[in-house]
């Protein structure tokens, strides 16, 4: 790993006013030094996940994001709850990597946060999120836990994270993120 820790960030929601891609913005703009955060916004791209699909060749999204998770350093899930666990469009990227030669998740740092307009920030679909990262050996961060309850009351009508409390969650766990992928791979 060169020195700088260069992080992937994946939105578990696909619509444009997303409080939870309000709140990965929030951590490209929280970054530690020596930490970058690229986006990736093509799940919507990526097809459900049918292995006659995969016969005739991985789609061009899957491939892309692929090659992304490999080349990143670490990940950042930054998901919605649905029906207490993960937004299907997520699990289903999350699914067709898993079955890409040398699958890259393996080994690979996470962080994790989310955002609800309820009042228990994502815990449930955190937890569900975890139990993929076991199966997939992806190694994620246990604290600090980032859950954005009553999103709709911290960010404004621009987009803009009003909540100081919020911003400093976001920031504490991207510096942990850091440290965390430090140790990690030395
Ligand atoms: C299909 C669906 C299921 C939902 N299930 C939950 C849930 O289990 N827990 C919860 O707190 N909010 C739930 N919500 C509400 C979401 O927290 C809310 O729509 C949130 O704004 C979605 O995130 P986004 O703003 O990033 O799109 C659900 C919303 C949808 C559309």
């Amino acid at each position: 790993m060169a020195d700088t820790v260069k992080v992937l960030g994946i939105c578990g929601s696909l619509r444009q006013a997303s409080y939870n891609r309000m709140a990965l913005k929030v951590a490209q703009e929280s970054l530690p030094p020596g930490m970058t955060l690229e986006v990736f916004d093509k799940l919507a791209e990526i097809p459900l996940y049918n292995e006659d699909v995969k016969a005739k060749g991985l789609p061009p999204a899957v491939a892309e994001l692929r090659d992304k998770i490999k080349a990143a350093d670490a990940l950042l899930f930054v998901t919605p709850e649905y029906n207490y666990s993960v937004p299907g469009v997520l699990k289903n990227a999350i699914d067709w990597v898993s079955r890409t030669p040398d699958q890259p998740f393996d080994g690979k740092p996470v962080a994790m946060m989310g955002a609800t307009m309820g009042m228990w920030g994502t815990t449930r679909a955190q937890h569900h999120l975890r139990q993929t990262c076991v199966f997939l050996n992806m190694i994620p961060l246990n604290k600090p836990e980032v859950m954005i309850p009553q999103a709709q009351n911290k960010f404004d009508a621009q987009g803009r994270l009003t909540d100081e409390a919020t911003r400093k969650f976001i920031a504490d766990l991207m510096t942990a993120l850091a440290a965390w992928t430090k140790k990690l791979k030395g």
